[in-house]
């Protein structure tokens, strides 16, 4: 209830202005992003990688409003890849995209030419020896999203998918994703979603959450486990016990349970979802909506500021 009023407010111009213009939010913002350009995200990846744990890159953008924001996607992520190539920091790392900052709200037409730099990207990443997963954005894009995931594993069979046990919908769509081969990102789900497509009780979102997990195991997917939920984690945990290696890996965000992400890259695979970049905005309020904690540490900050 709390987030969605967050979510609510931060979706107002004025709030938008005020947090993204005050040098205030800075030190709270690096918590969770880690700096605004490849160096920043590169610097990042190594910091990880001494630690054993590997990384998935999101640029920062979403719901761009001109085309020639989506080529600017495709160039910085193009960048990013070079960059990662070039420091020899591809292996095993990926990158996350989100169609809306290809694209895809951009008209009748814009699912198709999102999906078309998105296969771009597909493309520049498998050269570079780099995975990608397609993030998933509020309902409303689900059904695009997916038409866009299939149509590039035709051509990228590793390509990852985002499933948000929030909605209703998203049980069927794990089974028909269950199967070996299909790597899915499990999550929560961030968005501001209304009580027809979504559960309104976060019990009911984590015991969907479960039953998706279930789901996409026994089918031989390779599930993305990614939540910190720390009695997800451990059911988790105790699910794969006895599963070949290497039949899952276990996700968390930047900045948030570093202790558990090396804790548990000690026996499993942990990737850490790297944000960078300057356009934060979207991204932080969606952080601080997850939890009320965080609102009260960046509302003490401004004022001690
Ligand atoms: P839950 O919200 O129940 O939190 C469990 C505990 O984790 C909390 O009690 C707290 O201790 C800690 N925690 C959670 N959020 C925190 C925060 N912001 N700050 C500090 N502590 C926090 N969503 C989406 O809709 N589309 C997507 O594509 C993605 N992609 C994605 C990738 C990866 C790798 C992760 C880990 C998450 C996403 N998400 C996402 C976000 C996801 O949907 C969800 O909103 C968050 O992960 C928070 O939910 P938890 O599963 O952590 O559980």
């Amino acid at each position: 209830m709390f987030g969605q009023l967050l979510l609510g407010v931060a979706g107002n111009d004025g709030v938008r202005r005020l947090v993204t213009g005050s040098t205030l939010s800075r030190p709270v913002v690096s918590r969770f992003v880690a700096g605004d350009d490849v160096d920043a995200a590169a610097g990042a990846v190594r910091d990880l990688a001494a630690q054993g744990i590997a990384a998935t890159l999101d640029r920062l953008g979403e719901d761009i409003t001109a085309p020639e924001q989506a080529d600017e996607t495709v160039a910085g992520y193009t960048d990013l890849l070079d960059r990662l190539a070039g420091e020899g920091l591809t292996g095993g790392n990926e990158i996350s995209i989100k169609l809306s900052a290809l694209g895809q709200g951009l008209g009748p037409d814009g699912p198709r030419r999102a999906t078309e730099r998105a296969h771009l990207l597909a493309e520049r990443a498998a050269a570079a020896g780099v995975d990608v997963t397609v993030d998933m954005e509020d309902h409303t894009r689900v059904e695009d999203t997916l038409a866009t995931v299939r149509a590039l594993r035709a051509d990228f069979p590793r390509t990852g998918c985002v499933l948000q046990s929030m909605l209703r919908r998203t049980e069927g769509d794990a089974r028909d994703l269950a199967h070996p081969g299909s790597r899915v990102r499990l999550v929560k789900g961030a968005y501001n979603e209304p009580p027809e497509v979504a559960y309104p009780a976060k019990a009911d979102v984590d015991k969907a959450y479960v039953r998706c997990l279930r789901a996409l195991l026994d089918g031989g997917a390779y599930p993305m486990i990614a939540t910190h939920d720390l009695r997800i984690v451990a059911l988790a945990e105790e699910l794969l016990r006895g599963k070949p290696a290497g039949s899952a890996e276990f996700q968390m965000l930047y900045g948030i349970r570093a202790g558990e992400q090396q804790r548990l890259a000690r026996e499993h695979t942990v990737r850490v979802y790297v944000p960078y970049g300057t356009d934060w905005y979207g991204y932080f309020s969606r952080r601080l909506a997850e939890r009320p904690a965080n609102l009260a540490f960046f509302a003490r900050s401004l004022v001690a500021g």
